[in-house]
């Protein structure tokens, strides 16, 4: 037998016919049917309704819980509280790995966060499970609490859970002082919370020492482990479902402590058990984005060049845990000086731990670098877009590394052209339309990391010729069901309807996770990998069988088509897959793909997605009230592996973006620490009627560095240019700059 590495493969001459297409959501038709099942939709025959009861002070313990009214309440079967919960094997507060937040799981009667469970009602109702949670009418002892940026902060050497707090290059203070113009500026962002349309919840049921679970996730791998360790049971032993997730936006990333919370009332009361979050109860121990207050100075020199660029964040995070907004690293990327500091500090508050939310960091750092450079660009006396071009990043600024692709210049100029910028008159409040409202045009510059997950994948060709792929990746709604699909089936040289595509279990190979944008990039290096390897295995077979066309073609090379292996330099000889296992008696053949960061790419290269975000706004003169008129995005990132998807994933980050500018914030009461408005008609997020006309202008990019597919990410890169596109856009329309968002009217009265 020969060796297979040394067998051509020949995928990189294979012609994809799936890749590429805009194939519409395979999953399509069970959602808007409402057949789809979600989590909470499981119910396992005798299932019992868990209610979490939560804190509503910020600090301090509970004192006293009525567990006896409670259970005798005639639905009510057990009240769990710290004093009968279940062992668990790991301490949730034992930090085991940067990942493994800490969670709240009933190990004390300690408060540290409004809307923190203090205990699970297990009912065998819903209804009777929400009784009984009221009839616990807790007391506490209160202690005061800070859930604002005003009190003592500390320098964050860490950000988000791994990134540097710290970083430069040149001498930041000398090139700042030498410069002959300067910018300093102070953006606010508020608290946002991910409101994914799907609450948090989990159906499980133990079954001896194996649980089985249904339960969202954007991480099936990770939930396993992190469930394995709080349980003390091996990860074989646990099974969890997600096949679907009515969105994440990052907090749906790792396990949740009212999953835990699940899992221990499903022991408790020895049944299956379902809990789902009410809205209300989503602010809180499921993460959220946390605050941030921005400084970022520009020095330039009279002809607008950067020569120095300093962005600092400080940014809130829990009493018990460090999660960072990691907002000042954008300005690693985005633009040349010569000189470059970033900084970030943290300030302990009362609240849950931050989170991964919509571009972490990327978002309300753009927001506050793109409104930055703007002021810049007026000071300078310059139309917004040239000054940009201006200090085109050549090379990342940071590191001086070449990127591994950047058609950001293309994006520009697609979308300046598309939008109509060049009759963009320079000076603020100058047009309006025919309703006497004041019109602005404002460009934002997006940018977000090509990141790269480990996963496996399986790949099957059957006797019949048809195909298997396996891999457990999660669709959050972004389209993982069809695009990952569209890559398996090019992958095996098949249409899509010969391949059956497995994914959204933990029995499936690793997919990594479905976070950083990098699921696509990942889950389909790994499918594109597994692919190559099964069509390797089943060549060999071919080539070296006497009674093959191929026998001896393994030199020419030969390459997959329509589930034949044909050779490559004359396509009409071949033959069938099923042919080739049929004569070599197997029933099917398997291949493996494995996907992960390559170090030594990484090592040379600077890897991000770009873009280009142009808004129009409207504002009323007299009633300050702003409204988005229209939206125009070019972005470059990568390989395209389904337009109608990715442009879809385009507009729902500029939608992000608009909720960002001018409507998510999270309000907090600051004599209590409760959030005041912890539900979807007081925390804003845009309805149809507040989003304009968006146009998403996909721009060819070739990257032959950031894998094999050349797939960079697009799930959030939307957000970022947008934001500052809009802040920009009303500067535009009424001189007036604000630096705070959400940026509402009164913000211009
Ligand atoms: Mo996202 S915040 O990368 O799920």
């Amino acid at each position: 037998m020969s060796d297979i590495a040394s067998l051509p493969t020949g995928s990189r001459q294979r012609q994809g016919s799936n890749i590429g297409q805009p194939m519409t959501r395979r999953d399509g038709i069970l959602k808007v049917t409402g057949s789809a099942t979600y989590a909470a939709d499981n119910n396992p025959e005798g299932l019992m309704h868990a209610v979490l009861a939560t804190a509503t002070i910020a600090r301090g313990k509970v004192t006293r819980l009525d567990v006896e009214a409670a259970r005798a309440h005639p639905g009510v079967v057990e009240v769990m509280t710290p004093e009968n919960r279940p062992p668990l094997a790991t301490d949730p507060d034992e930090k085991t790995n940067p990942f493994a937040f800490r969670l709240d799981a009933l190990q004390n009667d300690g408060v540290r966060y409004a809307g923190q469970p203090i205990a699970v009602v297990v009912a065998k109702t819903l209804e009777a499970a929400v009784e009984g949670a009221a009839l616990l009418r807790p007391s506490y002892e209160t202690e005061a609490a800070r859930v604002d940026l005003e009190g003592e902060s500390f320098v964050a050497e860490i950000v988000g859970p791994g990134a540097p707090g710290r970083a430069a290059s040149g001498d930041f203070d000398a090139a700042f002082a030498s410069a002959a113009k300067h910018i300093e500026a102070t953006y606010d962002t508020p608290p946002q919370y991910h409101n994914a349309m799907e609450p948090h919840s989990i159906v499980v049921r133990w079954e001896g020492d194996s649980l089985s679970i249904d339960m969202p996730t954007q991480g099936l791998a990770m939930a396993v482990g992190r469930t394995a360790e709080l349980f003390g049971i091996s990860p074989e032993k646990i099974h969890i479902r997600s096949p679907f997730l009515g969105g994440g936006f990052g907090s749906k990333g790792l396990a949740a402590g009212p999953q835990v919370l699940g899992i221990l009332a499903a022991k408790l009361v020895g049944a299956p058990v379902k809990l789902v979050l009410t809205r209300q109860q989503m602010y809180g121990p499921v993460g959220h984005r946390g605050q941030t207050r921005q400084t970022v100075k520009l020095g330039m020199g009279e002809d607008g060049r950067l020569a120095a660029i300093e962005h600092h964040t400080l940014t809130s995070t829990s009493r018990f845990d460090d999660f960072l907004e990691p907002a000042s690293n954008v300005t690693h990327s985005l633009y040349a000086a010569p000189a470059i500091r970033t900084t970030h500090a943290g300030s302990r508050i009362d609240i849950g731990t931050p989170m991964f939310m919509r571009a972490p960091g990327e978002a309300p750092g753009s927001a506050a670098l793109e409104s930055a450079i703007d002021e810049a660009a007026f000071a300078a006396g310059m139309d917004p877009l040239d000054f940009r071009l201006l200090n085109y990043a050549e090379v990342e600024p940071i590191s001086g590394k070449p990127f591994s692709s950047k058609a950001l210049r293309e994006c520009y100029e697609r979308g300046a052209a598309r939008f109509g910028w060049s009759k963009r008159p320079q000076a603020p409040r100058s047009m309006r339309d025919g309703e006497g409202r004041l019109l602005g045009w404002g460009v934002g510059t997006a940018t977000f990391p090509a990141i790269m997950f480990q996963a496996e994948a399986r790949a099957v060709i059957r006797a019949d010729g048809s195909g298997l792929m396996e891999i457990g990746a999660h669709d959050m709604g972004q389209g993982a069901w069809t695009a990952l699909h569209q890559i398996a089936a090019d992958g095996l040289g098949l249409s899509m309807d010969e391949v059956e595509f497995r994914s959204g279990s933990s029995d499936l190979p690793n997919a990594g996770i479905a976070g950083g944008s990098g699921h696509t990039a990942t889950a389909g290096t790994a499918l594109h990998g597994a692919g190559e390897d099964v069509i390797a295995r089943l060549t060999e077979l071919a080539v070296n069988d006497e009674a093959s066309p191929l026998y001896g073609a393994g030199n020419v090379g030969v390459v997959a088509r329509n589930g034949r292996l044909v050779r490559q330099d004359d396509e009409s000889r071949g033959e069938p897959y099923a042919a080739i296992l049929k004569r070599a008696g197997l029933a099917e053949i398997e291949g493996r793909g494995q996907s992960a960061a390559d170090p030594a790419a990484q090592e040379r290269y600077a890897m991000d997605a770009h873009g280009a975000v142009f808004a129009e706004v409207a504002v009323d003169p007299n009633l300050g009230q702003i409204r988005v008129t229209r939206l125009v995005g070019a972005f470059a990132a990568g390989r395209v592996i389904n337009p109608r998807m990715v442009e879809s994933q385009y507009y729902g980050g500029m939608i992000w973006g608009l909720s960002f500018a001018l409507h998510e914030e999270a309000v907090h009461d600051k004599r209590t620490g409760r959030i005041m408005n912890a539900n979807l008609a007081e925390y804003r997020v845009p309805v149809n009627a507040d989003v304009p006309s968006l146009e998403a202008i996909l721009v060819h990019e070739d990257d032959p560095h950031v894998n094999a597919l050349g797939v960079k990410g697009v799930g959030e890169i939307g957000i970022t240019g947008t934001v500052g596109a809009i802040a920009n856009a009303i500067w535009h329309a009424t001189g007036v700059r604000v630096r705070r968002f959400p940026i509402g009217l009164a913000d211009l009265l």
